[in-house]
């Protein structure tokens, strides 16, 4: 397990992390990567390494300035998942390439894109994070969010569910063994709390 330091400084090289929730939660590790420096070879890497639902967290300034609606009014699922709409870049063709996904990353985190740049369904998920972040809530949307901001950059990341190859999810020791094996940094949400608390207590 890395420290927060060093995942930030991984993240700030375009490389991707690895990010476990509490296992009292949903007990799974997402691939974390942050959408200022996507591309279609660590988008390609997340969806055949990863296997899960590749997201987009965003701050909710973001998401406002780009006019995403929540996917559902009346959200019953067990987290409260922020899904909204899903969007492909204008500029894709299928939307669903690693090269159409990396491109439409890449326009949620500019700044100057606007609801007219993308169109609506598409093949990308952002979810909305709460403004305090994993002070507010334990998710990966959160974590993903505060650990693009402790960046400087842009607060949109790009996070997905690391999958066994049977398709069983990936818990605690095999998401280990994935870091481990793949050289990846692994970081918890627990010790990212922690972290927020300490520098909230010096600032
Ligand atoms: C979307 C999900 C994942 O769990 C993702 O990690 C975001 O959700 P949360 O913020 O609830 O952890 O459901 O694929
Ligand atoms: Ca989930
Ligand atoms: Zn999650």
């Amino acid at each position: 397990i890395s420290t927060i330091e060093a995942a930030v400084d991984e993240l700030k090289q375009g490389k991707l992390i690895i990010v476990a929730d509490s296992l009292d939660r949903e007990a799974e590790g997402d691939l974390l990567g942050l959408a200022d420096y996507v591309t279609p070879e660590n988008v390609n890497r997340m969806v055949t390494k990863a296997r899960g639902l590749l997201c987009v967290p965003m701050s909710a300034g973001v998401a406002e300035r780009l006019g995403l609606k929540p996917m559902v009014s009346d959200a019953t699922d067990a987290f409260g998942t922020a899904f909204t709409v899903s969007v492909d870049a204008r500029t894709t063709s299928t939307g669903i390439s690693a090269f159409d996904r990396s491109d439409t990353i890449a326009a949620l985190a500019n700044g100057d894109s606007t609801f007219d740049d993308f169109y609506h369904p598409g093949h990308i998920f952002p979810l909305i994070a709460r403004e305090n972040g994993v002070l507010e809530r334990d998710g990966h949307t959160e974590a993903a969010v505060d650990l693009a901001r402790l960046t400087g950059g842009s607060p949109v990341a790009y996070i997905c569910e690391v999958l066994k190859k049977d398709g069983t999810m990936a818990r605690r020791k095999d998401l280990k063994a994935f870091a481990e094996g793949t050289q990846t940094k692994m970081i918890t949400i627990g010790d990212l709390i922690r972290y927020r608390q300490l520098k909230t207590v010096d600032a």
